[in-house]
């Protein structure tokens, strides 16, 4: 039986000489990768009280929808900047390669609502970091953090140190 590890192909060198991308499509396109990657996250939220999944653009779309929609939870997306409709509140952060900004809804999170942060990988924790800035501007209570993989030599979970983090996989 394969475990969900066996299923993450690794590219040296991309998108930049020095990184290995832990690349998520090979999961997705094994019926069986998906689905334990899915589960995985599923039981890291089983026994929780929340109310909202969110997830970010793009990666965090293809593991946050299904975890929402298997426990019946809401989902809102988390935009790169200049995708969302309405008003927005954004944010700005530095990625393992580059920097970024990112967008949510300002109607998108009630004050008091216990949010699950969903995303395929942490790096330098700099996105989940942003994230959680916009969550709890609007007064959104952040319960748990979960990721199918962790780069653990990047430190990204020191950035996370007062929240709940759970990755499926964790490479050193
Ligand atoms: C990747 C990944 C995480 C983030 C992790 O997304 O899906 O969201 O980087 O890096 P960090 O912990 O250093 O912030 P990316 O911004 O590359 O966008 P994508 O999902 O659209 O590929
Ligand atoms: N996002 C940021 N760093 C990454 C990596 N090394 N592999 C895949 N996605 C990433």
């Amino acid at each position: 039986m394969k475990k969900l590890e066996d299923y993450v192909r690794s590219i040296p060198d991309f998108p930049e000489p020095g990184i290995i991308f832990r690349d998520v499509t090979s999961i997705l396109q094994d019926a069986d990768g998906l689905q334990l990657a899915v589960d995985s996250l599923r039981a890291m939220v089983k026994e929780l009280d929340y109310d909202v999944v969110v997830g970010p653009e793009s990666r965090g779309f293809i593991f946050g929808v299904p975890v929402a929609y298997a426990e019946h939870k809401s989902f809102v997306p988390v935009r790169k900047k200049g995708k969302l409709p309405c008003e927005t509140i954004s944010a700005e952060y530095e990625l393992e390669y580059g920097t970024a900004e990112i967008e949510i809804h300002k109607d998108a999170i009630r004050p008091g609502q216990k949010v699950v942060i969903v995303d395929d990988l942490i790096a330098t924790g700099g996105t989940t970091e942003a994230i959680i800035k916009l969550v709890e501007e609007l007064g959104g209570q952040v319960v748990k953090i979960c990721f199918v993989m962790e780069l653990a030599g990047l430190k990204g979970r020191e950035k996370l140190k007062d929240y709940a983090v759970d990755s499926a996989i964790v490479y050193e």
